[in-house]
Formats: C-alpha cells, structure tokens, sequence
C-alpha cells in the first residue's frame, strides 16, 4: 500500500515554470507570487495537488473549505497566515497585512 501510494505521488512531477505573464497574473497577484514563492512554497504546492511539508494549496478558494474544513475565505486564510496553525508557524512577524493581501490575491488564482 506505501508503495502505491509513493508511486502515485512520485509520478506527479511539476509543471514546467510558467512567468507571470503566461498565467495572466495582474501587479497584485504578481507580487503575491513572488511573496507566496518565497515564504509558502516551501510547504505548499501551488499546481499540482501533491502534498508537501503542507497541505497543497493548488484551487484552494475554488473549494468550499480549507483543508482543515473551516470555511475557504480570505478572512480565515488571512488569519492562518497571519497566526499560524498546528505545523504551521506564524507570519505576522515577516508579512504586513498588505503582503498577506497580495498573497490572497494570488491564491485565488490557483
Ligand atoms: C514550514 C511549512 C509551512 C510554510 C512555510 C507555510 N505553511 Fe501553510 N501549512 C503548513 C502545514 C503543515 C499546514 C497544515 C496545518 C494543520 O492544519 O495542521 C498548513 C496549512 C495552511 C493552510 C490551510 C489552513 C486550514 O485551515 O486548513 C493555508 C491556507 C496555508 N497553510 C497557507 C500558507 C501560506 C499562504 C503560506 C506562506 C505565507 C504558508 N502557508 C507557509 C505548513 C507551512
């Protein structure tokens, strides 16, 4: 069964880079990218839905509900972003609130 469910996994590699341009991201949600690049991929895949150290965030405000099952909305992903939950620590001391702005932005497009 961890076979193949490694297997599984393995077989989805990401998608090549794509520039802000090819993916029609406007100066908010760009600035969002870069910031999302930087502080979140590390965790969170943002295009294929493979898990990393975190959940995958790819289509994340296209579903109703977190992966925590609370309610997918920029309130509430704010507030995880900004305070930080279970594994995930908080942001509040790296981001400003317009940061986490530009980043919802850019979630939204996932
Ligand atoms: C060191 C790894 C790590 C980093 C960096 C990280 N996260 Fe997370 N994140 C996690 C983990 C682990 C979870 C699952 C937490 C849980 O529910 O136990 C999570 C959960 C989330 C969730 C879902 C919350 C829910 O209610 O289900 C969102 C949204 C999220 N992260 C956004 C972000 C954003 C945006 C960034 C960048 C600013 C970020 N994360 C950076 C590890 C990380």
């Amino acid at each position: 069964m961890l076979s193949l469910a490694l297997a599984l996994t393995g077989c989805e590699s990401r998608p090549p880079y794509k520039s802000d341009a090819e993916l029609g991201l406007n100066p908010q949600q760009a600035r969002g990218r870069a910031l999302y690049d930087t502080y979140c991929l590390r965790c969170h895949e943002a295009y294929i839905s493979g898990g990393r150290n975190g959940p995958s965030l790819m289509g994340v405000f296209k579903k109703k509900e977190l992966p925590s099952g609370a309610p997918a909305n920029d309130e509430r992903a704010a507030e995880v972003i900004l305070r930080g939950r279970a594994k995930m620590a908080a942001f509040s001391d790296r981001l400003s609130v317009e940061q986490v702005q530009d980043i919802l932005a850019y979630m939204h497009t996932l």
